[in-house]
């Protein structure tokens, strides 16, 4: 078994500044990862960081953008503690060696982007979670971090206390990929979670194949609360054959969106007449998909994002890893011709329910990045957030989990009393999945309190891969997380319909069910990526159900969620977010109030338009 203070979980940019933060904090802190940390998803953003760096900018006024383009479903003291802190975070990104673009006089470069009243936008080139990722990465090896890469944590050693506030969290279990081990990782202060994205539960998605939301499937199963699970952004320019996401930094330059008609159809079709391109993306992904059912798509599928008039000195500068996406993933050169984009999945608003401390409602248990919801983003995340988001939070969890003491938080945490219940329509039948006499089924949650809680999680664990290894049936991982991604994207993407909706549950149940037979078909040990994907698929059916229960339930138009019966923002009877509890083996429904009352001002809902 190994021990250290504090656990994080995942190396991408939250797991590697909260490991920073907590081992400057005193903490002895080590990292937990399936990926080496420089392949961590991170490196594949590329637009930018968003911070109030200028005199003319304010941080209120990031504050003010960031809430209207959660479409008023953030919580105003976690939105407030991100705008602040993000400029300090920026400028310590740049004195740990960070590669910024810059101006002619020096100064950091910002550029415009989506929702943005200000062109807030740090970056470096179109890579700026590659040159983000490295630069933590150094600081992580320089204190000298212990990080164990290629172990994959598919379990949490949680009590089962009844009341997931009681409960604490231990450690965690983690597979080694390269021996096939199952060995325990004992937390004594805490465990933060930061693994990352949930993309691979659809099948156009701008997330890498790692994306399998575990931490999220994990502390769900756990007790921990998940938020805000409908909330799945759609960024509008991802290539059409693969997915590659050809950053909103393309349009922060000048780029431009043209219909098959050569409109410039954002503004000629009333989207977005103020700020066209750069407008919100939801607005953006809808008004492409609106183009191309109505006939004025490009081969019924996409519209051409031409940056041809920026020059090439330009882009060279500010775009160049754009070009080498575009010609080697569509065959374009986006010098000479304009670039085929679609809306493609990227993002999920929501995750596991945080405070602004990145505290989960367990004791000893923390989320930061795109895993957490401490909910910054609401209905909608502005381009540029998620690099703040990740360092600024991360920061956060590592200091509290090494023990600083940051009073008491506003946004609260776990289910209460007061906050009301919701009904899970059609109700849920868990079925085969959560069969306790079957291993490969287990829930992976609590587990009993008053033994070795550790020991306890390790020993079901190895049943539990020893059981998929040895399980023959013709049922493999793939066939099942194929039907879940294309499920999701034929009926829970941009556009929702109720009876969509419906029909994907009934799918997501019936992939459930094949999962009960599923069978590893590679016996071996090492390097067993057939069995690491089927964990994963586990997770994947978890996380497709969230989301498509939660959007069941929120029956009204805000932000990225839109459903075609419901065109209207409910104020009166929608500001508050969706929670989902595993209680038993099912989730139950619930809500709580969005926080919009700030430090100095309260966010009055608004009609949001671009
Ligand atoms: O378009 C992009 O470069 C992505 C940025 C983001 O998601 O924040």
């Amino acid at each position: 078994m190994k021990e250290h203070d504090v656990i994080v979980i995942g190396a991408g940019g939250a797991g590697l500044r909260a490991a920073i933060a907590a081992q400057e904090a005193g903490a002895d802190t080590a990292i937990v990862s399936k990926l080496h940390p420089v392949r961590s998803h991170t490196g594949a953003a590329e637009g930018g960081i968003n911070a109030a760096l200028r005199d003319a900018d304010d941080w209120e006024d990031h504050a003010y953008d960031t809430m209207k383009g959660s479409d008023y479903l953030g919580d105003a003291p976690a939105i407030e503690t991100l705008c602040k802190e993000s400029p300090e975070e920026v400028i310590q990104l740049e004195h740990w060696g960070m590669a910024f673009s810059r101006d002619d006089d020096g100064q950091v470069s910002q550029r415009p982007f989506g929702g943005l009243s200000f062109p807030r936008t740090t970056y470096a080139g179109a890579e700026t979670g590659h040159q983000l990722l490295h630069t933590m990465y150094e600081q992580a090896v320089k204190r000298g971090i212990q990080v164990y890469d290629e172990w994959y944590v598919n379990r949490l050693a949680v009590s089962d206390e009844p009341d997931p506030a009681d409960r604490t969290c231990h450690g965690a279990v983690a597979y080694d990929i390269k021996s096939g081990e199952v060995e325990g990782f004992k937390a004594r202060d805490g465990v933060i979670l930061a693994t990352g994205g949930l993309g691979q539960a659809f099948d156009h998605t701008t997330n890498a194949v790692a994306n399998t939301g575990d931490g999220v499937a994990m502390a769900y199963r756990a007790g921990v609360p998940i938020e805000d699970m409908e909330f799945i952004q759609f960024h509008p320019t991802t290539l059409p054959s693969t997915g590659v996401l050809i950053s909103e930094g393309v349009r922060g330059e000048g780029g431009i969106l043209y219909n098959d008609e050569g409109e410039r159809f954002l503004y000629e079709h009333g989207y977005a007449n103020n700020d066209g391109e750069l407008a919100s993306r939801d607005v953006v992904s809808r008004a492409e998909l609106t183009e191309v059912q109505e006939g004025r798509g490009i081969e019924d599928e996409y519209v051409n994002l031409d940056m041809r008039h920026l020059g090439d000195e330009r882009i060279l500068d500010r775009l160049e890893n754009i070009l080498h996406l575009a010609e080697d993933f569509e065959g374009v050169d986006g010098l000479e011709e304009p670039m085929p984009v679609k809306p493609g999945q990227h993002y999920a608003m929501g995750g596991i329910e945080t405070n602004e401390f990145g505290e989960t409602c367990v004791n000893g248990l923390y989320a930061a990045g795109e895993c957490a919801c401490a909910s910054v983003h609401g209905a909608n995340r502005l381009g540029g957030n998620a690099l703040p988001e990740l360092i600024v939070f991360g920061k956060m969890a590592g200091r509290h989990a090494a023990g600083e003491d940051f009073g008491e938080a506003q946004i609260d945490t776990g289910r209460r009393g007061e906050w009301e219940p919701g009904e899970v329509s059609p109700p849920v039948s868990p079925g085969a999945i959560d069969s306790p006499d079957d291993p490969a089924l287990a829930d992976g949650g609590a587990v009993a309190a008053g033994k070795d809680i550790l020991r306890g999680a390790v020993k079901e664990e190895r049943q539990r891969v020893k059981h998929l290894l040895e399980t023959d049936s013709a049922v493999g991982h793939a066939e099942i997380r194929d039907s879940v991604q294309q499920t999701m994207t034929e009926f829970v993407n941009v556009f929702r319909e109720e009876d969509g909706l419906h029909s994907a549950l009934e799918e997501i149940r019936a992939a459930r069910e094949r999962y009960s037979n599923v069978t590893v078909s590679d016996p071996s040990r090492t390097f067993n990526t057939d069995l690491i994907h089927t964990i994963e698929t586990r997770n994947l059916l978890d996380i497709a159900e969230a989301i498509t229960l939660s959007g069941l339930a929120r029956d009204e138009f805000r932000g990225a969620h839109w459903r075609a019966k419901h065109q209207e923002r409910k104020d009166n009877e929608w500001l508050k977010h969706t929670l989902l509890s595993w209680d038993d083996g099912q989730p139950t429904l619930w809500f709580r109030p969005t926080v919009l009352e700030g430090e100095n001002r309260s966010y009055e809902p608004k009609s949001r338009s671009y």
